[in-house]
């Protein structure tokens, strides 16, 4: 489908970047699940843009749930969130609109759409859209958390930083919850925050990596081909604007290694199965095998640069330099952790519905 995605959960996302409203619609959420709007509140603040390393685009994100809650629970319906876009200038693409920005969506957009598209600041194509997978994210982040499902993400590169790796899940999962510039070691954080700078100063940008686990799932979800828990979820991820590759458990470098020390083996732990290793990243089969999540998401670098750049102009297919104005991220990477959780939460919360049932995550 165009703009909607799941079964026992659909989500369906609307709205441009410089429209009145931006917004998401959740059909399918068990009655009586609580709609926390401080909770909420906290998520959108990660996604919002903050300091020196971020666009100059703030907005409130002062959001209307429009339907589907009543006294502060789920009602069942579908349930509508509203975002206002409030902080848009749209005169800044008055010049440069319909010159297309290489490696944005402006070029295919009008291929799609035929010139119909409303272009400024990126249309429906905005990473500014994803505020509304985050309202409607944290809602699912909540009820997986009430059943034990925890999510969390770090940059586990950016450029040629890198954090550490995870150790211990559970304290790092709440560690980077915390954060609004989610990185476990306090030297790469500076370093890498650091090097957003020196790529604005630079009128550049910088992409990197983001390292999810997911700890607290039950084995048994997903299906074994065409919906297979690394299709549902690389699917989602996929539709994060920005993200160009998807890799899970010890990924393309894991490959390298021999049979031998790539399986996992099982271990009997208490009467819980585990295994000793998880380069396999929780997933055996298409189906979750009890053991986290791992998943890698590489975000590229923002493409709205602030560089000259060789293009075309889109009503006259002439070739075009482009010299944007606006106002842009030099790192989108911390903005798209909170969204990368979100949409995560949003599909497992679907696969855990379609095995377990709605009322699943009623209490
Ligand atoms: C949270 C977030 C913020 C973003 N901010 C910008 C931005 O300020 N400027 C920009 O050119 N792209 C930004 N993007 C990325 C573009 O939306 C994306 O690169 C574009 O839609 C093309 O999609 P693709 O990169 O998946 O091919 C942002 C993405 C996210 C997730």
């Amino acid at each position: 489908m165009k703009n909607t995605f799941g079964q026992s959960l659909q989500m369906t996302v609307f709205g441009e970047s410089h429209g009145p409203y931006i917004g998401i619609v959740l059909d399918g959420l068990a009655p009586g699940i609580e709609v926390d709007d401080n909770f909420i509140k906290e998520k959108l603040a990660q996604r919002r843009p903050s300091g020196a390393i971020s666009t100059a685009r703030v907005e409130a994100d002062e959001y209307i749930v429009a339907s589907g809650v009543f006294n502060g629970k789920t009602t069942g319906t579908p349930l509508c969130i509203l975002i206002p876009n409030t902080n848009t200038r749209s005169g800044d693409y008055d010049k440069t609109g319909r010159i297309a920005r290489p490696g944005h969506a402006d070029y295919t957009a009008m291929c799609k759409y035929h010139g119909f598209e409303d272009y400024r600041g990126g249309g429906h194509f905005s990473g500014r859209v994803t505020a509304a997978l985050v309202a409607g994210g944290a809602i699912a982040i909540k009820a997986l958390s009430d059943k034990g499902i925890e999510i969390g993400t770090h940059i586990s590169r950016l450029s040629d930083i890198s954090d550490r790796d995870f150790s211990d899940m559970s304290e790092d999962i709440k560690d980077l919850n915390k954060k609004t510039f989610p990185v476990l070691d306090p030297d790469a954080a500076n370093a890498m925050e650091e090097a957003i700078k020196e790529a604005a100063k630079d009128a550049d940008s910088v992409g990197g990596i983001l390292e999810t686990a997911i700890t607290g799932l039950p084995a048994g979800l997903g299906e074994p081909w065409f919906d297979s828990a690394e299709s549902i979820l690389s699917h989602v991820l996929f539709s994060v604007p920005g993200i160009k590759g998807v890799e899970f458990g010890a990924g393309f470098d894991g490959v390298c290694a021999r049979g031998s020390e790539f399986n996992d083996s099982f271990r009997n732990e208490g009467g819980s199965i585990i295994t000793s290793t998880n380069n396999n990243g929780g997933i055996n089969g298409g189906i979750t095998n009890g053991m986290p999540i791992i998943v890698k998401c590489a975000v590229k670098p923002t493409p709205s640069i602030y560089k000259k750049q060789e293009s075309i102009n889109l009503n006259t297919l002439e070739n075009s330099d482009l010299e944007i104005e606006g106002r842009h991220d030099p790192a989108i990477i911390h903005r798209a952790r909170v969204v990368v959780d979100s949409v995560c939460a949003l599909a497992l919360y679907d696969m855990l519905a379609a095995r377990f049932g709605t009322d699943f995550f009623m209490k």
